[in-house]
């Protein structure tokens, strides 16, 4: 198969340059981009930032940050021959001369042509308006910009209204991409072909027949240097709000006959808009690490969530009953996302006997297996039969969820991006949690850094007569 690969020539602006985002997702995805020649030979790369800084500096610090986030060791004739495309302007995000002086560059760089441009941003959510207005107001007459913004969409349901509505004022929504990276990852991609193109997983994987869902996103990881974005917002809004419902939603969606993007998106608002918290104190578990208030930048007195596990329900006729368990936290044992479904038993099943698993990992592995149940030879022993496979996108075409978002955006293909209503639904949900969480002061639990969690998450899947299912 022929791999697509971006003819015309581009201008990707980076406002943010020297953000964590860009350097850890970003920049190595456009390594990978290079490493598989799927980039044009005229392309453009400029940071734009706030900070003094030359051209030359801003290209070492470009190829340090892929030297240190790529998995694999980079090849230094690659990297050479990217880091010709690589420039820095210095710039205030709120200042319009500093954005009429840009498009000057531009054109100087460019030689006055009229170039697609990519306009990525990196930036901590209070400068978005300001970039928007400013790109928005300089935009000449049937120039070609496309956004490329990345969450946190506003805090809450109100701001990401207001910050759409300002958006809408400057940009048609056709040239704004919507990133959340965990619609990049071929793994989250993989769980609508599952369902659409096997018969048997769809027929699985229906309200009716489930008992439970959980979804696991563990991180090893901590707080890290993004201290200050992390301490105002938590574990909750930070990665439940949008990864781990838009996992949830492709999961359990109807199923549009056409993948196109508007019935793909009408279908994901309609079962996130469906999700319901019932406002117990049972139904929510918040945890933070021991180490996480002497994290640099932390205050000393910090009540934000670094651990969450919650308890769902989907309103709908099909899914009536069938909890959904979510759970994700920082500074844990391992980075271990995954997915189990458990499927109801029979009525005459002994109790004790486990239940019919699928269970779909998502990374660090990729990874699908369905456990099934056996009578073992005569004994009354029960065995587990487990049919397991790796998913993994494997070979030189695979690429990282940034790389392969740009690709989309320079496709004009929104399908793998959020709409403005899914987020807005997700933010509904997420309010409702937190506003409860707030009103009542959930207690917070403190776990041991490198541990499995909070010992009361167990708690919330006991209230159906269930339990975390841990892969170990
Ligand atoms: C980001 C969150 O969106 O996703 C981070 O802001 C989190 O806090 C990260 O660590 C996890 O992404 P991944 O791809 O490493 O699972």
């Amino acid at each position: 198969m022929q791999l697509y690969k971006i003819a015309k020539p581009f201008i990707l602006t980076i406002f943010g340059a020297s953000g964590d985002l860009a350097k850890i997702k970003l920049f190595p995805a456009l390594y990978s981009l290079m490493e598989q020649k799927r980039l044009p030979k005229e392309f453009y790369i400029v940071g734009f930032a706030r900070t003094e800084k030359s051209d030359k500096e801003f290209k070492k610090e470009f190829t340090d940050s892929i030297k240190e986030n790529q998995n694999e060791p980079t090849d230094k004739k690659i990297l050479f021959e990217l880091e010709k495309h690589v420039y820095y302007f210095k710039g205030q995000y709120n200042d319009l001369k500093d954005f009429q002086n840009f498009k000057e560059y531009l054109k100087n760089l460019t030689g006055e042509k009229s170039l697609i441009t990519l306009a990525y941003f990196s930036v901590p959510p209070i400068v978005f308006e300001d970039i928007i207005k400013n790109l928005g107001t300089t935009k000449e007459k049937n120039e070609d910009i496309r956004l490329i913004m990345e969450k946190p969409f506003g805090e809450d349901q109100k701001s990401a209204k207001n910050l759409f509505h300002f958006v809408a004022r400057y940009f048609d929504e056709d040239s704004i991409y919507l990133l959340d990276h965990y619609l990049g990852k071929s793994s989250v991609q993989s769980i609508l072909h599952l369902r659409h193109s096997n018969r048997i997983l769809n027929l699985m994987m229906k309200g009716p027949e489930i008992s439970n869902i959980q979804i696991t996103a563990f991180e090893k990881l901590g707080v890290t240097k993004r201290t200050g974005y992390f301490d105002q917002v938590g574990t909750i809004k930070d990665m439940i709000q949008s990864h781990l419902m838009q996992i949830l939603a492709l999961l359990t969606m109807s199923i549009p006959i056409t993948e196109n993007t508007e019935s793909l998106h009408r279908e994901k608002y309609s079962i996130l808009s469906a999700l319901k918290f019932i406002e117990s104190e049972k139904n929510i578990v918040l945890g933070q690490y021991e180490g996480y208030k002497k994290e640099k930048g932390i205050p000393k007195n910090s009540k934000t969530e670094t651990f969450a596990a919650i308890r769902l329900f989907i309103d709908r006729e099909s899914w009536y009953k069938t909890p959904i368990y979510i759970r994700t936290g920082k500074k844990l044992h391992e980075k271990h996302t995954y997915i189990v479904i458990e499927l109801k038993k029979f009525a005459f099943q002994p109790k004790d006997e486990q239940p019919n698993r699928l269970i779909i990992e998502l990374q660090p592995e990729e990874k699908i297996n369905i456990r099934l149940v056996n009578k073992h030879g005569s004994s009354s022993d029960y065995q587990q039969i487990t049919t397991s496979d790796s998913i993994a996108c494997t070979g030189d075409d695979c690429l990282p969820e940034h790389g392969l978002l740009i690709l989309d955006v320079i496709r004009k293909n929104h399908i793998n991006f959020l709409s403005f209503e899914e987020i807005i639904s997700t933010w509904k949900l997420t309010d409702s949690i937190v506003n409860f969480m707030r009103k009542n002061s959930v207690k917070i639990e403190k776990y041991k850094d490198e541990s499995t969690g909070p010992e009361s998450q167990n708690k919330l899947t006991e209230i159906d007569n269930f339990e975390w299912f841990d892969i170990h």
